[in-house]
Order: structure tokens, then C-alpha cells, then sequence
């Protein structure tokens, strides 16, 4: 794909709201930058891309994303290093995935250097929302649905591609407790939990919420067939310190193959630590709870970043994990990982990518 062919129509806000912003407390989510871009399929191609003010949408009643759900999103991170300058922490990986959703979701492909200049474009046009404090970063919400307007079902012949962007705080601001999940369902063999598809988030509402009333921010799902297998933890892939290894679950087409975690075990075999993606048991991290050779657990996501857990619900039980002073491993990764993001140590994996 030639992306030369395209020339962006860009079209300044008269009422830009970043002068409102209270960049000393900012919540996750709640807070948009001054332009979003949208980028239209219909023909059998995608036509140019437009950069306009952030405002509301007006969408045909039969839009069949609403009422089917062919709708999918990205999630990644832009930061400003210590020289000032805005920073993507690895898009092509986002890219990839994007185009791995669409495909399950039977969604127009979008090529991966077109889906890299529309972000460069935004994040050039908005990039003075890229906080300037090292514990804030800009959120990045790229996403397509299917903009049909037609009562039947089948693939939508025409699509939206949209980012908007949010300069964003912590998602969570403590350790985490878990749940671990005995009767609900995240993602089955065959399905779409590989995909960052809509509708597995909304899937995950209920038994979360459930989980919530009891006290746990999350949950961690297990496998569909029998519940004794961990996958993955709402909006974070999970990972392990046990006997000084690091383990994690396999990917499968049950799990969000996650950049970060994928990031943190690349720098912890850069490190020489031993990883072992398998199947781990709920069994294998009660055990490993009660005889301490667990020292850490953590959710690894792009929103959540590095996610301590502080505890983990069972059956009923609840198991309480070593304190901050065993966090070895997490405090150090997140180090490693923040430093490369804000330009305070080398970028030897070449994972940070300057917004020119
Ligand atoms: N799993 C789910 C279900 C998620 O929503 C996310 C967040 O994007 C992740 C895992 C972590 O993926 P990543 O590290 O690419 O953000
Ligand atoms: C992300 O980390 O990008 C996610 O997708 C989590 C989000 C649902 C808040």
C-alpha cells in the first residue's frame, strides 16, 4: 500500500480545550484530545482519511455494528521521553493485531503502513495532548465498525476506521485482587478471543461486575471447558514469578495475544530469566501460593501497564500473595519498560517509535 497516495484533510478546532486540562489529575478515559480521525470504506477500498474536530458521530438507526456487533479496537500508548519528544511504544505489533481482528470479524483489511500513517498523522496534528509528566502517557483508541445501515445479517460492505486519542493517569492505583472465574466465560476453541472484538468485552461485564460486588477489581478467566486452566485477566494477559521463573499462559484463539506481556517476556529472556509459556493450572497457583514458591502475580496490559496483584480469590477463599518487597521482577520490568518509553535508558529492542 502506498500511503503517498493519500493526502489527509485536516481541519483545525476553533474551541480547542486543551488550556481546560488539569494535567495533575487526570482520569483514565474521561478526557479527549481536540481531534479525532475518521477514514471510510465503501467501494471495495478506503477512501482518504480526514482529521477533524472531536465530536459526536450521526449513524443510520440499522448501523449494523449496533445490532451485530462486527466492531473492533486497539488499545496502545503514546509517551513524551525526556527530550520532549512524543513517542509510540511499538505500533506495528497494534497494526498486526488490528488486522487479526478484522480478519475473524470479517472486516475490510487494513494494511498496516496505512494504519500506521493515519495514527502518525493524528498524533502529529494533536501532540501537544501528550502529557508531559513520566507517570502519564496518551491513550490510543484506534477502532472500525461496520457502518451499513441494513436489518439483515452479513458482512457489512462498508466500514469506519476512527482514532481518537485521551491523555490518560493510571488505570488501576493499587495492587489488584482477583478473581478467579469457575462458571463464566471469556473466550471458547473456535471463538473470537483472540480478537479485540467489542463484544467480548461486553461478554465480560456481568461476571465481572459479580466479581466486583465481592470486593475483586477483576477476574481471571479460565478455560471454557473446564475452569482449571488460567487464561487471562479481563483487560490484561497474567503472568507468573514462581520458583524464580517466569510463566505465563500460551496464547491460544482463547487469549489476546498482549504486546506488553509479549514485551516483558522478550526483556526478561534479554535478561536470562527463564519463561515458560504453558498451560498453568489453577491448581498450580493455589499450591504454589501456599508453599510461597509464588512470589508475584501481575496483569501486564497497555491501559492497566504493569498490575501488581495483591491477592486472589478461589472458592470461596481468598490467598493473599507476598508483599511489595518480593515485587522484585514487576518493579523491575516496569523500570526497564518506562525507561525505554521516556527516553531515560537506550531503546536496544528498537521498540520506541518517534512521532516525525
Ligand atoms: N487481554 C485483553 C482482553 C485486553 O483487553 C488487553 C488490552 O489490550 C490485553 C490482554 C493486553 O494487551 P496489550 O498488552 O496489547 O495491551
Ligand atoms: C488496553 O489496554 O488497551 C485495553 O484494551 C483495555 C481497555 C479495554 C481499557
Amino acid at each position: 500500500m502506498e500511503t503517498s497516495q493519500y493526502t489527509i484533510k485536516k481541519t483545525r478546532t476553533k474551541n480547542s480545550k486543551i488550556d481546560q486540562v488539569d494535567w495533575d489529575n487526570i482520569p483514565f478515559g474521561k478526557l479527549f484530545s481536540d481531534h479525532m480521525l475518521i477514514m471510510d470504506y465503501k467501494d471495495g477500498k478506503w477512501q482518504e482519511p480526514e482529521i477533524v474536530p472531536f465530536e459526536n458521530l450521526s449513524l443510520h438507526p440499522a448501523t449494523s455494528a449496533i445490532h451485530y456487533g462486527q466492531s473492533i479496537f486497539e488499545g496502545m500508548k503514546a509517551y513524551r521521553t525526556v527530550d520532549g519528544e512524543p513517542v509510540v511504544f511499538r505500533p506495528e505489533k497494534n497494526a498486526q493485531r488490528f488486522r487479526k481482528s478484522a480478519h475473524r470479524m470479517c472486516m475490510a483489511d487494513i494494511p498496516e503502513d496505512l494504519f500506521i500513517y493515519c495514527l502518525e498523522e493524528l498524533l502529529k496534528f494533536d501532540d501537544e495532548w501528550v502529557p508531559k509528566k513520566d507517570t502519564n502517557s496518551m491513550y490510543i483508541r484506534p477502532f472500525m465498525f461496520a457502518t451499513d445501515g441494513y436489518t439483515g445479517i452479513k458482512p457489512s460492505d462498508t466500514y469506519r476506521f476512527m482514532i481518537f486519542t485521551c491523555p490518560v493517569g493510571s488505570y488501576y492505583t493499587e495492587a489488584i485482587n482477583l478473581k478467579i472465574e469457575e462458571n463464566y466465560t471469556r473466550a471458547a476453541y473456535g471463538g473470537v478471543g483472540a480478537a479485540k472484538a467489542a463484544g467480548n468485552y461486553a461478554a465480560s461485564l456481568y461476571p465481572a461486575k459479580l466479581a466486583q460486588d465481592e470486593g475483586f477489581h477483576q477476574l481471571i478467566w479460565t478455560d471454557a471447558q473446564t475452569h482449571e486452566y488460567v487464561e487471562e485477566a479481563g483487560t490484561m494477559n497474567i503472568l507468573f514469578v514462581i520458583d524464580g521463573k517466569l510463566v505465563t499462559p500460551k496464547e491460544s484463539d482463547t487469549i489476546l495475544a498482549g504486546i506488553t506481556k509479549r514485551s516483558v517476556i522478550e526483556v526478561a529472556q534479554d535478561w536470562g530469566m527463564t519463561v515458560e509459556e504453558r498451560k498453568i493450572s489453577v491448581k498450580e497457583i493455589i499450591e504454589s501460593i501456599e508453599d510461597g514458591s509464588l512470589t508475584e502475580a501481575f496483569g501486564a496490559g497497555t491501559a492497566a501497564t504493569i498490575a501488581p496483584v495483591k491477592m486472589i480469590g478461589y472458592k470461596g477463599k481468598k490467598y493473599e500473595l507476598p508483599g511489595e518487597e518480593k515485587r522484585t521482577f514487576s518493579k523491575k520490568v516496569v523500570e526497564e519498560l518506562d525507561g525505554m518509553k521516556y527516553g531515560k535508558i537506550e531503546d536496544r529492542f528498537g521498540w520506541v517509535k518517534k512521532i516525525k
